[in-house]
């Protein structure tokens, strides 16, 4: 079986998790502090803060933000579940807009007609690695803050301006379906001070003095002061001084899976019912996953039946992603219908992930090719 995705760690990561473990400073500690600081450089922010997932990171962005009952956040329809649970935690109203289907991101014309007084934020998500029209989205909205939901995209970017640095904030996660992981992890990045040390205290309960400023500080009575009510979304130390391995590794990833995608597209252009992710003209994939649109107007297959038939043949697939709107939860709460946003409804229904990640070898894609080459 080609699994859909694999983590790529060995005995690197293996050994860097021995120093946290043996030193006894285990929770977040100098390892998260240099990860972040690593972090920080690659994606071209002043700030970057770790946390414990990327849901945690998209909460925490909209809480320094201010979001709160009854304001109006504007997320995509197609994305995971968790971009829109952020915005449910806050007691705030997810406004769904649909997406273009040519690149699963945000369709930037429809923003205008969403917006109200309410409105307070956007969270563009750069889904499968592929940015969202950012600078499109400061024309049509100026005012509104931006979260982006860039769980996919460590490494992705347009031109030289890496995900993370294009809006308000990024959220970023290290679970291990993404190219770089940590098992489970986030990061936030911001250029903005006052941001950083509001999610700085946030994801530590709020504290005003962290467990390693007081353990290098000469008063040990210190006891922080808790102005406001935070959460603890720390990452341990384990974890930052696996990511500290993994981030050094992101670009040779990124060019590998961007060599293989690069072979997907052109090997996959003679089958006329199998559209391959389009890519705008400077933007940098960071290909968290390789995504079809299967045209069942034209394919001998649905697409169901095809992820069926390649899961006999050992290739494993599952569909992009899920449109929010078409969940239980979502579905009743706000009385939507599937068509309401077609574009996400057909991506729900057509779209088709196959196997892109760092531990499969030349054999493993051919084989994927001839596959699907072979189906008339
Ligand atoms: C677009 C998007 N947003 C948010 C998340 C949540 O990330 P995490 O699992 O780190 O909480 C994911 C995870 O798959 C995602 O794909």
């Amino acid at each position: 079986m080609i699994p859909i995705s694999l983590p790529s760690m060995g005995q690197e990561e293996w050994e860097a998790t021995k120093e946290p473990i043996f030193s006894g400073w285990i929770t977040q500690g100098p390892k998260v502090a240099e990860f972040e600081k690593i972090f920080a450089a690659r994606h071209k922010v002043k700030h970057a803060i770790a946390v414990s997932n990327c849901t945690t990171a998209l909460h925490l962005a909209l809480v320094a933000l201010d979001v709160k009952q009854g304001d109006e956040v504007i997320v995509p329809a197609f994305t995971w579940v968790s971009t829109a649970n952020a915005i449910m935690y806050c007691g705030a109203i997810p406004v769904f807009i649909d997406i273009d289907i040519k690149t699963f991101n945000i369709d930037t014309t429809q923003i205008k007609s969403k917006l109200t007084p309410k409105t307070k934020a956007i969270i563009p998500v750069h889904l499968f690695g592929l940015c969202a029209n950012i600078d499109e989205i400061k024309k049509m909205a100026p005012n509104l803050k931006i979260v982006e939901d860039g769980a996919c995209a460590a490494g992705a970017g347009i031109g030289d301006r890496p995900a993370g640095s294009l809006g308000d904030i990024g959220c970023f996660s290290f679970h291990p379906r993404k190219s770089v992981t940590t098992g489970e992890g986030g990061m936030l990045t911001t250029n903005d001070d006052q941001l950083a040390e509001r999610l700085n205290m946030l994801r530590n309960h709020g504290a005003s003095v962290s467990e390693e400023q007081r353990h290098k500080g000469p008063k040990p009575y210190i006891l922080p002061e808790f102005d406001m009510i935070g959460y603890n979304y720390r990452m341990t130390d384990i974890q930052g001084a696996v990511g500290i391995v993994q981030l050094k590794k992101l670009d040779q990833f990124i060019d590998e899976r961007q060599k293989w995608a690069d072979y997907f597209t052109k090997e996959l252009s003679s089958i006329p019912w199998l559209h391959a992710p389009y890519i705008p003209t400077n933007y940098k994939h960071g290909w968290q996953s390789y995504v079809l649109f299967v045209d069942e107007t034209k394919s001998p297959m649905k697409r169901n039946d095809l992820m069926e038939f390649l899961q006999q043949k050992g290739i494993s697939t599952r569909p992009g992603t899920h449109a929010v709107h078409m969940l239980g939860y979502y579905k009743k709460s706000f009385n939507i219908k599937p068509t309401d946003y077609p574009g996400a409804f057909a991506a729900n229904e057509y779209s088709m992930s196959i196997p892109l990640h760092n531990k499969m070898v030349k054999e493993d894609f051919e084989y994927i090719v001839n596959i699907l080459k072979e189906i008339k």
